[in-house]
């Protein structure tokens, strides 16, 4: 039985590596040796393509639990199991789950399912919002799930962890467990993004430019046209700047208008005390650290938050 739906995805590019390394863990999985991925990659890699991409390619008839975390300021408790549970063809005896249920018993359910029938392959998206229930569920399936027949495919963002993140923690106790494999996922490299820029007649030079080969970037940046920042990319950026405290927003500001890097002489000449909040600024993604000082990630980022700054 398959739960997710099979779309017709357009062809996927430099994924031919991390989906064989899925199809190599669904082998494993298949013959008795469960394992669990860590499917990592900063936000519009490409991680939630890779996967679905990886699902559409499964035997006829393999059952895939699919669920996810949402970003909300409160997370629901256990969110992605009860998302599975949920869904009416899901086959998962959810009327035994419910936001009250204990991770172990969320884990038991997973394991005795993937225990008992053909592989099964389990999908939790988006763990860097998740609730400690459903981090506690995923530290239990590593431990655990080796002896089963089931792909546990788990999915983050790597770019907005701060140090003190739960997920960090959960990363760090999974992290020697047997069954745990690493899957990051990487940006194109400059022949992948001429390969979607050539399809739409697109300039090359400036879509590697301006997005340093995030697809997320470029197939948004390719579908509005490089003239200005596409609304989509504008909002993401500033939703994340909005989580920042006014120090940060201001190192933020700061290094928009002096690109490609502010170093660390200018940064306390220009920000003053704030220079202190570059750490905050670094582990929300926005802003990486590099030999001429800290700069945007993406070029198309540092433009939305300039482009914010003007007049309008
Ligand atoms: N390898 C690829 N080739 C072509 N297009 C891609 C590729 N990977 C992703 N894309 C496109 O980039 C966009 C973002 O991809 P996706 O949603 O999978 O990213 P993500 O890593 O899951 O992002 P998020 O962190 O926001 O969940 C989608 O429009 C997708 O079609
Ligand atoms: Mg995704």
């Amino acid at each position: 039985m398959t739960i997710v739906e099979r779309s017709a995805t357009d062809a996927l590019v430099e994924r031919d590596e991390p989906l064989a390394q899925l199809h190599k863990a669904f082998g494993d999985a298949a013959a008795g040796r469960g394992r669990l991925i860590l499917v990592s990659g900063e936000a519009g890699v490409g991680k939630t393509s890779l996967v679905r991409r990886f699902c559409d390619e499964l035997p006829a008839g393999t059952t895939v639990l699919w669920g996810g975390c949402d970003a909300l300021a409160t997370p629901r408790p256990l969110g992605p199991f009860l998302e599975i549970a949920e869904s009416s063809h899901a086959g998962f005896p959810g009327a035994a789950l419910g936001p009250w249920s204990a991770s172990h018993d969320v884990a038991a359910t997973l394991l005795e399912r993937g225990a008992c029938r053909e592989a099964l392959v389990v999908v939790v998206e988006d763990v860097h919002w998740a609730d400690e229930g459903t981090l506690d569920v995923v530290r239990l399936l590593a431990r655990k799930t080796e002896s089963t027949s089931s792909l546990v495919i788990v999915t983050y963002r790597d770019d907005e962890l701060a140090r003190d993140h739960p997920l960090r923690i959960a990363l760090g106790d999974v992290s020697t467990a047997a069954a745990v494999e690493r899957l990051p996922v990487r940006p194109l490299s400059r022949d992948g993004v001429a390969r979607l820029a050539d399809q739409l007649g697109a300039n090359v030079d400036t879509a590697w430019h301006l997005t340093s080969g995030n697809p997320f970037y470029v197939t948004e940046l390719l579908a509005y046209g490089a003239g200005h920042v596409p609304a989509t990319v504008r909002d993401l950026v500033l939703a994340r700047m909005a989580q920042l405290g006014p120090q940060a927003t201001a190192v933020v500001e700061a290094t928009s208008i002096a690109p490609p890097a502010l170093d660390a002489g200018l940064l306390l000449a220009v920000c003053g005390e704030a220079a202190d909040s570059v750490d905050e600024c670094l582990a929300s993604g926005i802003l990486q650290s590099g030999e001429g000082g800290v700069s945007f990630r993406h070029e198309l980022s540092r433009a939305a938050v300039e482009e914010s700054l003007s007049p309008a």
